[in-house]
C-alpha cells in the first residue's frame, strides 16, 4: 500500500519541481531582461529607479553647473554623452568597470559590489597607476564619492585634481582623486590630501540614494568654482621646496645674464606647439600673440621700474628670437629642456605673470599669485573666466 501510494504521489511530485523550477527560471530570466534594459538606458542604471531619480536631483541641485567647456575627448563610453555637456553624469561604478571599447552593455550586469571591483581605478585613467606607497585604508564613503578621469598633461591634470575637489566641497560629496593623478601631481606638490580610490577598495558600494557618485570629465576645468576658493589654492598645492630652490636660482641665472639689479620679476608663459591649432579649430581665433606679450610687456615695465621678465615656453627658441634682444628678458630652458613641474615652479616664484593660453600657464600664474595678464579668448574660456572673477586678473588692449 505504502510503495503504491508513494508511486502514485510520484510523478505529482515530479511534476510539481517541474513546475517550480520552470517559475524559477522565469523569474530569473525576467529579472535579468529588465536590468539589462535598466542598465542600457543610461539614467536607470540603479536598481530602483525612483531612489535614482531622487538622488540625481539632490546632487544636481547641490551641484552648480558652470562647466564651461566642451571638453568630453569622445571615448565610447564617456560619461559625459549622455548627459548636457554642461552636467556631469551622475553614475555608479557599474558603468566605467566594463571594458571601456565596449558599447553592447552587456557586461554591465555583472553586478559590482566593491569599489575594488571597477578594474583598480585604471579605468580611470591613461597612465600607469600602480603606486602602492599611495595607499592608505580609510573609513568607508557615508554618501557618494566624487572623482575625475585622468586626460591630458600637466595643467590639465591639476584642473582634474582641483575639481574634484571643488565639486565634493560643492555638494557635501566626498572627494576622491584616481592614484594616476595623485601620483603625477606628486611630483610638483608636496602632501596632497586628497584620497585615492583604492583607500577604499574594500567599501561594498551601496545603492542608496546617500550613494551617488559623479565621475567628472577628463580635461574639466572649474574656473568660477575655484575663483570663490582661490584663498585656498596654497593649502591645497604646496610645491616641492627642491623646485623652489631650483627656480630660485635659475631666477638669479637670469638676474645675472641681465646684469640687472631686480626688483619684479613678471613670469611669461608662452604655449606655442600644439595650441595654435586648437585655437583656430576651436574659436576660430588666430592669436597676435607678438602683438600681445609686447603690450603686456609695457604694461609690467610701467607700472614697475626695473622688471626683468622670465619666458617659460614649450619653444624657447621662438620666445629668443622674438624677444631674446630685449635687455630686460631672460628665456628659460633654451640649453636643457626643464622638466614641467620645474617650469611651473619658475613661474610660481615669480611675482607676476603674463600668460598666452593654455591650462599650464593658467596654474603657473594661479600659484604665482600676483598681477595677471592674460590673451583674451572669448568669454567662456578659462583665462577669460578667471578674469571675471579674480580681481588680480585682467587683460590688455593690444596696442
Ligand atoms: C524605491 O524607493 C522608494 C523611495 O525610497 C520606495 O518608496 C520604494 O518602495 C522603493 N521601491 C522598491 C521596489 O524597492
Ligand atoms: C561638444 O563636442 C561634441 C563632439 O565633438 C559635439 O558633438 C557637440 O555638439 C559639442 N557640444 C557643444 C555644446 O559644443
Ligand atoms: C581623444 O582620444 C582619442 C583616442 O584616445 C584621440 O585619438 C584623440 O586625439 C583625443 N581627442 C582629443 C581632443 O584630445
Ligand atoms: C576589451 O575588449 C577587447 C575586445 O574584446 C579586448 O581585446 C581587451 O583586452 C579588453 N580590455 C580589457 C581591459 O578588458
Ligand atoms: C540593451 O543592450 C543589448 C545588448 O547590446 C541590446 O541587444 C538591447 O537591444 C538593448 N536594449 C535596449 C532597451 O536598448
Ligand atoms: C652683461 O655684462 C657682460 C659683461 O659686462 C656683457 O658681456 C653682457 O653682454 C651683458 N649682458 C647683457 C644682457 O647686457
Ligand atoms: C618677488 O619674487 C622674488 C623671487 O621669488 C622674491 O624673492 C620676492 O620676495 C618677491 N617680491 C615680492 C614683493 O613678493
Amino acid at each position: 500500500m505504502r510503495i503504491q501510494s508513494l508511486q502514485n504521489r510520484s510523478p505529482f511530485l515530479l511534476k510539481l519541481t517541474i513546475l517550480i523550477v520552470l517559475i524559477i527560471f522565469f523569474m530569473q530570466y525576467t529579472s535579468m531582461s529588465l536590468s539589462q534594459n535598466k542598465i542600457n538606458a543610461s539614467e536607470n542604471i540603479f536598481e530602483n529607479q525612483s531612489i535614482t531619480r531622487q538622488a540625481n536631483n539632490i546632487a544636481r541641485s547641490r551641484y552648480k553647473s558652470d562647466e564651461t567647456k566642451n571638453t568630453t575627448n569622445q571615448s565610447k563610453i564617456d560619461v559625459t554623452k549622455t548627459a548636457s555637456v554642461n552636467e556631469p553624469k551622475i553614475i555608479d561604478y557599474k558603468e566605467v568597470s566594463t571594458n571601456q571599447s565596449d558599447v553592447s552593455g552587456r557586461k554591465y550586469t555583472s553586478y559590482i559590489k566593491t569599489y575594488n571591483n571597477f578594474e583598480k581605478e585604471q579605468s580611470l585613467c591613461l597612465s600607469n597607476s600602480k603606486t602602492k606607497q599611495l595607499s592608505k585604508k580609510r573609513n568607508c564613503p557615508n554618501s557618494g564619492i566624487v572623482t575625475v578621469r585622468e586626460g591630458g598633461r600637466l595643467g590639465n591634470q591639476i584642473w582634474e585634481y582641483i575639481s574634484v575637489w571643488l565639486v565634493a566641497e560643492e555638494t557635501s560629496m566626498e572627494p576622491y582623486v584616481p592614484s594616476c593623478i595623485k601620483s603625477r601631481l606628486s611630483t610638483l606638490f608636496d602632501n596632497l590630501n586628497l584620497p585615492v580610490i583604492r583607500d577604499i577598495y574594500h567599501c561594498a558600494i551601496k545603492e542608496t540614494s546617500k550613494n551617488q557618485n559623479i565621475i567628472l570629465p577628463m580635461y574639466i576645468v572649474k574656473p568660477e568654482l575655484l575663483a570663490h576658493r582661490i584663498n585656498d589654492i596654497k593649502q591645497v598645492f604646496s610645491i616641492k621646496q627642491t623646485l623652489l630652490v631650483q627656480s630660485q636660482k635659475k631666477l638669479h641665472e637670469g638676474v645675472k645674464y641681465l646684469n640687472s639689479t631686480f626688483h619684479t620679476f613678471v613670469g611669461v608663459h608662452a604655449r606655442r606647439t600644439d595650441y595654435i591649432v586648437y585655437l583656430k579649430r576651436k574659436y576660430n581665433i588666430v592669436p597676435q600673440v607678438t602683438n600681445f606679450f609686447e603690450s603686456a610687456m609695457s604694461y609690467f615695465e610701467n607700472k614697475y621700474p626695473k622688471t626683468i621678465f622670465i619666458f617659460i615656453s614649450d619653444n624657447p627658441n621662438w620666445c629668443f628670437g622674438e624677444f631674446g634682444a630685449k635687455k630686460n628678458v631672460y628665456v628659460t630652458g633654451r640649453g636643457t629642456k626643464h622638466s614641467p613641474e620645474l617650469d611651473v615652479a619658475i613661474m610660481a616664484s615669480c611675482n607676476h605673470s603674463i600668460i598666452d593660453y593654455g591650462t599650464f600657464g593658467q596654474w603657473g600664474a594661479l600659484l604665482a599669485g600676483g598681477e595677471t595678464v592674460y590673451y583674451e579668448i572669448s568669454p567662456k574660456y578659462p583665462s577669460d573666466l578667471l578674469g571675471k572673477h579674480l580681481s588680480n586678473w585682467h587683460t590688455i588692449k593690444l596696442s
